[in-house]
């Protein structure tokens, strides 16, 4: 039993949300070529796919993290002086716990707030949490967090993690109004804290994204399940080969869905049929790659500045932490 009460606010009615993806699936399967935000992989199944993927030999991202995170999270606590932690795109929360010991045992910290678009994710996850930490005061929030940041509860002294890389899954013009607005919810005292993963060779970085057990590709096609159950849509998840590949100008890895036929999907709920010709690809996600300078440059753009920035020791992952200013 659990010592404390975990809340989940949801700033995300489901009208809201079912109204935005209505938009982006329209937008989307409408344009050319056609693309789907990634947000849309993140149902119940979407994020045990994504747990399942950060297992993967060839994902390294997620380890890379973990141990960056192990070596350096007293460092980060003593800086941060945290009261409260706000945790974005927090899914099922395993690295928090790295975070939440230093944090804790600091002593200062009474609150954490998981903000994530999956509430069965936050609500496990915060469950979880709150037995684990009967000092901390658990309250997730269901939201978009290109919509909803300036909703998050501010409870004292801030720390705002945004871990994993899901920087990278924001397009570049995304970023700088994303980090905007993380920025105007920010006092001078508080940090945040950014995960980004590197550039590096592109033989690992596709073989992350292209695991040969297939778990990527299912997790990829998952975002047609969801477009089948929310929009009344009949996409054939079979009939798409998973594709990922790296854009060397952009420095982004692309995940693609391409049709293996020539077919007509038929989406009831926005009366639309679209048309995919035979080899056809549909963008689902990019996963942008960082140079350590270029971090530092947008993060001043947004109104930050770069306190300390760490990698493993094969430099494959990074955490920055930064201050307003
Ligand atoms: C959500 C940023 C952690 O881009 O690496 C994993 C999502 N996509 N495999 C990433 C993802 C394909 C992931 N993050």
């Amino acid at each position: 039993m659990s010592m404390r009460v975990t809340t989940v606010q949801r700033l995300w009615t489901d009208a809201e949300m079912a109204a935005t993806l209505e938009n982006d699936a329209r937008r989307g399967l409408t344009a050319t070529p056609k693309d789907l935000p990634p947000k849309w992989f993140y149902d119940q199944r979407g994020s045990e796919l994504f747990d399942a993927i950060t297992e993967l030999p060839e994902y390294y991202p997620t380890r890379r993290e973990r141990w960056i995170l192990s070596e350096r999270a007293g460092e980060i606590a003593d800086l941060a002086g945290a009261e409260s932690l706000v945790e974005l795109g927090s899914g099922s929360a395993t690295k928090t716990r790295i975070l939440l010991d230093a944090l804790t045992s600091g002593g200062r910290l009474h609150s954490y707030l998981p903000f994530d678009v999956c509430e069965e994710a936050l609500a496990s996850s915060g469950e979880e949490i709150a037995q684990r930490y009967p000092g901390v005061s658990v309250r997730g929030v269901v939201g978009d967090f290109e919509r909803h940041l300036h909703l998050i509860p501010r409870l004292g002294r801030q720390l705002v993690a945004f871990l994993g890389g899901t920087i990278g899954n924001l397009m570049p013009e995304q970023r700088l109004a994303f980090l905007r607005k993380v920025r105007a919810g920010m006092t001078l005292e508080d940090h945040l804290l950014v995960g980004a993963d590197l550039v590096k060779d592109p033989v690992r970085l596709v073989s992350a994204y292209d695991d040969p057990a297939g778990v990527t590709a299912e997790f990829n096609r998952n975002v047609l399940r969801v477009l089948n159950r929310q929009l009344d849509a009949d996409f054939d998840p079979d009939g798409y080969e998973h594709v990922a590949v790296w854009d060397p100008d952009a420095e982004w890895i692309e995940m693609r869905l391409r049709a293996r036929r020539p077919h007509r999907v038929r989406l009831h709920r926005l009366d639309l049929a679209v048309a995919f010709e035979g080899g056809e690809e549909m963008r689902t996600e990019v996963s942008a790659k960082f140079r350590p300078d270029g971090l530092a440059a947008e993060l001043s753009a947004a109104g930050f500045r770069r306190v300390r920035y760490w990698t493993d020791p094969d430099g494959d992952f990074s955490l920055s932490l930064a201050v307003a200013c």
